[in-house]
């Protein structure tokens, strides 16, 4: 699709999850926009590639979400390189599919430790910056349809993204004095990697078309338009939500 849109001009961004999927799609449609993106992987490699010869407008660090030495660093690293940061984008994340008999310890701390704690991590440093340098940004969360209904094997996943929703109520409300508003938005089944799994089991695919009014799964450039829109000043007067872009999926 074609979109004729000049939101982001002169914007420094962060994007968590930069590398594949929805974080890169997002990447490319800021640089797009007119905006500079710190892109943040765990993939430090496929990061590099992803973006190669584009070092003028995105700026690679490799970074585990998960751990706030390695996000302090990260995000301290891109404000040295472009002087400061407007907007976030937590996208960072990981699936995980174990029932609730089965999940070892170390299962369920992973996906809340990447998805929540990740998300609480990157907030936090660039709050601090926003703050401190009195910016008037925006940070932008991934939830999921998952943070309003749930499926199969996939409890932590869906309490990693309800915890993200909550978060950024709290996040929005404690932020709104010093104009800074926290948005999220919760895409429903997206073709991506996470969801081969899904989209690849025919048994699995079609109970989760069942599901879906709208009878497919999302591209991830429709996701994407939902999370522009929020970090956008078109958005100006909202802040704590989740927006669900879901093909109709939670309405049942
Ligand atoms: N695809 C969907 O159907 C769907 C639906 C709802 C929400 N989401 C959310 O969208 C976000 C992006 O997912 P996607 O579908 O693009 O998946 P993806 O696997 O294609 O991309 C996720 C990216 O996050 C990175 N990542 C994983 N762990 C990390 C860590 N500890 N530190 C830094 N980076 C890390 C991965 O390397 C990868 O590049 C996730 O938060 C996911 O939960 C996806």
């Amino acid at each position: 699709m074609y979109y004729e849109h000049h939101r982001y001009v002169g914007k420094v961004c962060i994007v968590t999850g930069a590398a594949n999927g929805l974080g890169l799609s997002l990447t490319n449609r800021l640089v797009e926009e007119g905006g500079y993106v710190g892109a943040l992987d765990l993939e430090g490699d496929t990061l590099k590639k992803a973006f190669e010869g584009r070092e003028d407008k995105i700026f690679c660090v490799q970074c585990d979400v998960s751990s706030k030495a390695s996000v302090d660093a990260a995000v301290a690293a891109v404000i040295e390189h472009f002087g400061h940061v407007d907007a976030l984008f937590n996208n960072a994340g990981i699936i995980g599919r174990q029932s609730l008999l089965d999940s070892t310890e170390e299962q369920w701390r992973r996906v809340i430790d990447v998805n929540l704690n990740g998300t609480f991590f990157v907030s936090q440093a660039v709050l601090r910056h926003m703050v401190d340098k009195g910016i008037k940004g925006v940070v932008v969360n991934t939830s999921s349809v998952a943070s309003q209904i749930v499926s199969p094997n996939t409890g932590a996943y869906s309490a990693s993204k309800g915890g993200v929703s909550l978060f950024t109520k709290f996040a929005a409300l404690e932020m709104a004095k010093y104009g800074i508003r926290v948005c999220a938005y919760g895409p429903g089944t997206s073709v991506t990697r996470i969801t081969d799994g899904t989209r690849n089991n025919p048994e699995r695919c079609a109970m989760f078309l069942q599901n879906i009014p709208m009878g497919r799964f999302g591209e991830p450039d429709e996701a994407t338009s939902v999370a522009l829109f929020l970090g956008s000043d078109e958005a100006s007067y909202c802040t704590g939500q989740t927006w669900l872009e879901d093909g109709g999926n939670s309405l049942f």
